[in-house]
């Protein structure tokens, strides 16, 4: 999969993709991840990117010009599967989204800043609208990286143990289990007793109903009724 985020503050995002998972997934070439200033792509004087509103009103809006500039550009080179646009009005980001995603070739992902974009960027060029919670964030960079993390941690080969992205919280729409490491007890407080029994059926038994558990107490809108 290959992830093109066009930014007018792409510093906020590098050091993102420098690291851990992210990095090591970029290096074995399991992902490209490719970041587009905003501003390589303004007519304007200044390397300008955005203007006041029309009609009035506090903040700056990104112009459609340098916007559209850059997307076609990409789009002269590739075809993509989707363009699209972080904001705090669009569809709520979730697993189900991710799993699905992760499945594509090429997309781009938009950050907005300011108040946003001048809405023709909206009707004409985007065809996906993601918020990823009920916040308002000074950019979307932070929201693009959010989004490039859940779906490139999906692909294959880029987790060490492919399953264990399967026993993440939201596969299945039940939380994670609790999980226990070394020591099996610390100042007193111990490890369950079955997961040190080795049976496995069981461990696998104690987990789901854990997951169901704490899905129940935590997150009941997951189990729908
Ligand atoms: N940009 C600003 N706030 C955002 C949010 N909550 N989700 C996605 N993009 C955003």
């Amino acid at each position: 999969m290959r992830i093109d985020i066009i930014t007018c503050v792409p510093n906020l995002l590098e050091s993102y993709f420098a690291h851990s998972i992210l990095k090591r997934a970029i290096e074995k070439k399991l992902t490209e991840v490719h970041l587009h200033d905003l501003r390589d792509y303004t007519t304007y004087k200044h390397r300008q990117v955005d203007d006041y509103s029309f009609g009035g009103g506090a903040g700056m809006v990104l112009m459609v010009e340098p916007i559209d500039r850059c997307i076609q550009k990409l789009k002269e080179e590739r075809d993509y599967d989707a363009v699209i646009y972080m904001t705090p009005d669009g569809e709520r980001f979730n697993q189900k989204l991710a799993n699905r995603f992760s499945m594509l070739t090429n997309i781009i992902i938009l950050c907005g800043h300011y108040k946003g974009v001048d809405d023709r960027v909206r009707q004409h060029l985007i065809t996906h609208e993601w918020s990823i919670g009920d916040y308002v964030l000074s950019g979307g960079e932070l929201a693009a990286a959010v989004v490039s993390d859940a779906l490139i941690r999906l692909l294959p080969g880029v987790l060490s143990d492919e399953t264990s992205a399967l026993s993440d919280s939201f596969q299945d729409d039940l939380l994670a289990p609790p999980v226990y490491t070394r020591p099996a007890e610390y100042n007193g407080w111990k490890v369950p007793e079955v997961l040190l029994s080795g049976h496995e059926a069981n461990i696998q038994k104690w987990r789901y109903e854990q997951s169901l558990e704490r899905t129940r107490e935590r997150r009941p809108d997951l189990l729908g009724g």
